[in-house]
Parts: C-alpha cells; structure tokens; sequence
C-alpha cells in the first residue's frame, strides 16, 4: 500500500500503513492525536470483507444494516444476535487486519446492561469480532461502562438511530434546532464518558458534528455527518452501487457493481441459451 497519509510516522497509519497484524483500539486513539482521517465500511461476508482488508480499510462494521442490505427486511430492527453473530464470524474469517466490529442489533442491549454483556460477550467469543457497537447516547451509557469495565470495546452511535425507525417515523436528519443539539452535544459526551472508544455520527447537521469532533477526546465517525468528522463509514452496498432504489443524498457511490453484476449475469444467460458457454476450453475429456 502506498497511499499518501497525514501522519509523521506512516508505518503507523491506520489506511497505508500497519501491515503486519490487526488494528486496535490503541491504534484508533493515535489516529485521533495525530489527526489522521480514516474509512470504514460495513460489510457482512468473508469474501467482500477480504476484498475491502486487502484495500486497507482498517474498521469494518458488521451493522444490522445487514437487515436491509443483505437478508431482505424492511429496516434493521428484526436482525437478530444468531444473524449478526454467523456474519461476524464470517467477515472476521475473511479478514487478517481490520478491527472488526459486530453491531449489536435492536432488541440485545436494551432491557439491562446485563443483557447487553451477555449478547456483547457471545459476539467477542463465538464470532471472534474485537469491539461492539451498539445505540444510543445518555440512554445507552449504562451498557457502554458495563461492557467496557468487562473489557470489550464499544463503539457508540448517536444522532440518528435507525433502530428507532419506528419510533422517528423515517429518517429524519437529527440534532437540528438548539434543544436537538444540545442533546446530541449531551449524547456524545455520556458515551464517551462511559469509556466508548468511538462514536458514530448518523445524520446530523455538519456544524454540529463540526463541534462534537472538536469537543471530544475520541474519534468521531460520520455518515451523513459533514467532512470534519475523525473518520467516515458507509454502508458497503450504497458505496459500491449494488443499492436498489432511493440511495441516500450523503453517499458518494465509487461503482455501479449491480449493473456490472446485472450484466455479467445477462451475458451468461445468453452464452448458455445461444450455446456459446461451455465451449471446449471449459471441458473435460
Ligand atoms: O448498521 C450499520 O451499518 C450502521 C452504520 C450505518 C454506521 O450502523
């Protein structure tokens, strides 16, 4: 890897430099000192996640957006702990140097932090991921330091919580107006008082993100969130155009793979039918 990165020592960059081992959560908190920016992308398959570890994407996020993305729901909320825990451990299989980090979905964390420990340790132990993430900011504060205390790292997530859906009502970008954004300020601030190691920001306006970045000791990951984030994450399927239908306004897409793959799957089934696949070359004798 030789891309150009903001950091005196680049051997130690979290994107072009570290190669022989997985990044850690120490590694996240240099980056923050040093200033340097760095991706992160779902991703929910060992081959997919081996494809983005091979281009040094140093954070990979098993989120339940896995709901939407890949199993076929509505939204994030029926995703459950077998679901997430089977595709951790793939991606995690696929993978020899990102940090993985398994989402806890809708349903895991909420009732107690025990129940949050005991669905954070099965992900640590069956899957093999390295830190958690979970929803929430004041709210969620009593999970984070439990599961922090028991030594799993958390990633939080603030502004919008899509496993609030139904609660929201859609989407809706969050933190907007002084009261919004005094609590987001709030937010951001319990989860990392509570020992998180990072925060993602969903869908807040980027003046405000602006101003959590600045204000807090720990990394700050946007998606929706403005350019001055520590970090940016994007749901692997909208960043790579497999997406169907409406793709959010804050994702840049960097391929069209649906069409690609659409067409690579339209050009077989013409080989086959016209007879042009299998030809000698893909035979036995
Ligand atoms: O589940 C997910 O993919 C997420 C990201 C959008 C941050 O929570």
């Amino acid at each position: 890897m030789t891309h150009a990165v903001k950091t005196s020592d680049s051997s130690k960059a979290l994107y072009g430099g570290i190669t022989s081992r997985r990044i850690t959560v120490r590694d996240i908190a240099a980056a923050k000192e040093r200033g340097e920016k760095w991706p992160m992308l779902t991703a929910y398959d060992a081959m997919t996640a081996s494809v983005f570890d091979q281009a040094g994407i140093p954070v990979l996020l098993v989120g339940d957006s896995m709901g939407n993305c890949h199993l076929g729901y509505e939204s994030t909320v029926p995703v459950t702990m077998d679901e997430i825990t089977m595709l951790s451990a793939a991606v995690v299989r696929g993978t020899k140097r990102a940090l993985i980090v398994g989402d806890l979905p809708f349903g895991a964390y909420q009732e107690s932090a025990v129940q949050a420990l005991r669905n954070a340790t099965r992900l640590v132990k069956e899957a093999g991921v390295t830190a958690v993430k979970l929803e929430g900011g004041e709210r969620s504060a009593h999970q984070i330091e439990l599961l922090v205390q028991a030594g799993i790292p958390v990633m939080a997530h603030v502004g919008l919580t899509p496993q609030s859906v139904n609660a929201y009502g859609g989407y809706p970008v969050q933190g907007r107006g002084e009261e919004a954004a005094q609590q987001l300020l709030r937010d951001a601030k319990a989860v990392q008082d509570a020992g998180a190691f990072a925060v993602v920001l969903e869908l807040v306006p980027a003046e405000l993100a602006a101003e959590v970045t600045r204000i807090l000791h720990i990394p700050t990951v946007g998606i929706g969130a403005g350019p001055e984030c520590d970090a940016q994450v994007l749901v692997w399927t909208d960043m790579a155009g497999m997406t169907q239908g409406r793709v959010p306004r804050f994702v840049k897409q960097y391929a069209q793979l649906g069409e690609a793959l659409g067409n690579a799957a339209r050009d077989f089934a013409a080989d086959v039918v016209g007879g042009a696949y299998p030809t000698e070359a893909h035979s036995f004798h």
